[in-house]
């Protein structure tokens, strides 16, 4: 038995008139690296923006570890929150060293000093970054800014790790040492992982399982395996192939 740490049930999500998402249903299981796939402007920041409880769903429920969030305040929710990550898709950057930029999850914590500096170093370190820490943030190159972002994002070991496309501007050797630090994470932490991406090869490289947003349904979850070989929807096979028009 697996158990489930996300649970998402007919969830939607309008912005006016215009449907974003439609019904949308899928459990995230502890220590699983979860893929979330889908074309551009198909609703995915969205989905990964009401997970990380920075919008509020139009329709549906949302469950953390069993206890429904749906409703509560920012206070009840703080310990759910506190729990996740988000990796935004374009990094953010604070107009400081890189020391500091990791380690302002901690601060706004209240870590103590000490504890503080030893996890910011360890962070840099997984993400290779070490020796940089008084550097600039604005003078790190495009990878090393988003290796630096991901070493914010694990700083203080959440359980859950929300990366919206975390590699879609990179170069392949960083792409290939952002995945690296991924499985890295999910085996030494046992993080649970949920990326959103449009590289179906990285999908294939790292996802445990996956799902296929289109037109705002998600239309299959299945592990990785079954998706590639034998997806139960045909678009899902279209949309692996890239055979879809949109
Ligand atoms: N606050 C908002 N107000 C109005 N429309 C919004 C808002 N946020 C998102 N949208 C719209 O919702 C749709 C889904 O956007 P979203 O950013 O979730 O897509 P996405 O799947 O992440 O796309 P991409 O792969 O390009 O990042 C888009 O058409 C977008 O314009
Ligand atoms: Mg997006």
């Amino acid at each position: 038995m697996h158990s489930e740490l996300i649970r998402v049930q007919d969830l939607g999500k309008s912005f006016g008139k215009r449907v974003v998402l439609k019904k949308i249903n899928i459990s995230i299981n502890e220590g699983e690296i979860f893929a979330l796939m889908g074309p551009s402007g198909v609703g995915k920041t969205t989905l990964f923006r009401i997970l990380n409880l920075l919008e509020k769903p139009s329709e549906g429920r949302l469950f953390f570890r069993g206890s429904e969030l749906t409703g509560g305040t920012i206070c009840e929710n703080i310990n759910a929150r506190r729990s996740m990550s988000m990796l935004f898709q374009t990094p953010c950057l604070l107009n400081t060293t890189v020391f500091n930029n990791v380690a302002f999850g901690l601060m706004i914590r209240k870590v103590d000093k000490n504890t503080i500096r030893e996890k910011v170093m360890n962070a840099l370190i997984i993400v290779g970054l070490e020796g940089n820490e008084e550097q600039k943030a604005r003078t790190l190159s495009g990878g090393e800014a988003q290796r630096m972002a991901f070493a914010r994002a694990i700083v203080y070991d959440p359980d859950i790790l929300l990366l919206d496309e975390p590699t879609s501007s990179l170069d392949p050797a960083n792409v290939a040492m952002i995945e690296e630090i991924i499985k890295r994470i999910r085996h030494e932490r046992g993080t649970t992982i949920v990326i959103a991406t449009h590289n179906i090869y990285q999908v294939k490289r790292i996802a445990d399982r996956g799902g296929i947003l289109l037109n705002g349904e998600l239309i299959e979850v299945n592990s990785i395996e079954r998706i590639f070989e034998a997806p139960e929807d045909a678009r899902t096979k279209a949309f692996i192939n890239g055979e879809m028009i949109y």
